[in-house]
């Protein structure tokens, strides 16, 4: 074959493909977090601060502000959940919060974070369908997903999965590693 007619392998869109194979070696549980396990929570979250503008933090989260988004979870009785390996890892977390001090806890704002050997699994999944029927429990009305506009395709297509749907996008809103970024805002309402 000439160099020119080489074509490469064409592969089927996501929906088309076959689901992947269950890993067998793969299990986990969701358990209410504690307030001990906010340093692995933390190491997750500044993982994504370090590496990636899915969040626009460019500072290292400290123990003391995980510790204290926590409480203010807790406090106002709204989810924080852990996904734990049978050797006792957290592989993720996700948690609600009061999307603005106006609309009390009606109207949340979700964060869910996976750390990168636990992505692609069907953990997310799991996790954040726990998530809204937690918050669902709890009298929360309406999630809002606020996501990065690149390089988050996993979460947009999980949150679209769930039931989100999009209700808007800001601009600018974000600069991070040089450059300017915006977000997608998505909506569900339970
Ligand atoms: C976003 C995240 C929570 C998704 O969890 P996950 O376990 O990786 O996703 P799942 O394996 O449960 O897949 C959920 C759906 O998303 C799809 N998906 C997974 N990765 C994808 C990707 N990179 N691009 C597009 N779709 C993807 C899956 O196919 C699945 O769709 P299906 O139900 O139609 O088959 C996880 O990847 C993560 O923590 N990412 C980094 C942090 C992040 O982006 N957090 C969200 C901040 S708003």
């Amino acid at each position: 074959m000439l160099e020119e007619e080489y074509q490469p392998r064409r592969e089927l869109p996501r929906h088309l493909r076959a689901p992947a194979p269950e890993d067998p070696g793969f299990s986990f549980e969701l358990r209410p977090a504690l307030l001990s396990d906010m340093p692995a929570v933390r190491e997750i979250y500044n993982h994504y601060v370090r590496n990636s503008a899915i969040t626009f933090d460019e500072r290292a989260s400290s123990l003391a502000s995980m510790r204290s988004t926590f409480q203010t979870t807790v406090a106002q009785r709204l989810p924080f959940i852990v996904a734990e390996s049978p050797s006792g890892q957290i592989l993720g977390y996700a948690h609600v919060l009061p999307w603005s001090p106006r609309a009390g806890r009606r109207v949340v704002e979700d964060s869910i974070y996976l750390g990168p050997a636990a992505q692609g699994r069907g953990l997310g999944r799991v996790l954040l369908g726990a998530l809204l029927e937690q918050s669902k429990k709890a009298g929360v009305k309406r999630v809002v997903a606020v996501i990065a506009d690149r390089n988050a395709d996993a979460s947009i297509h999980l949150h679209e999965r769930l039931g989100f749907v999009r209700t808007g996008a800001m601009g600018r809103v974000g600069f991070k590693f040089g450059r300017w970024l915006g977000t997608v805002l998505m909506e569900k309402k339970l």
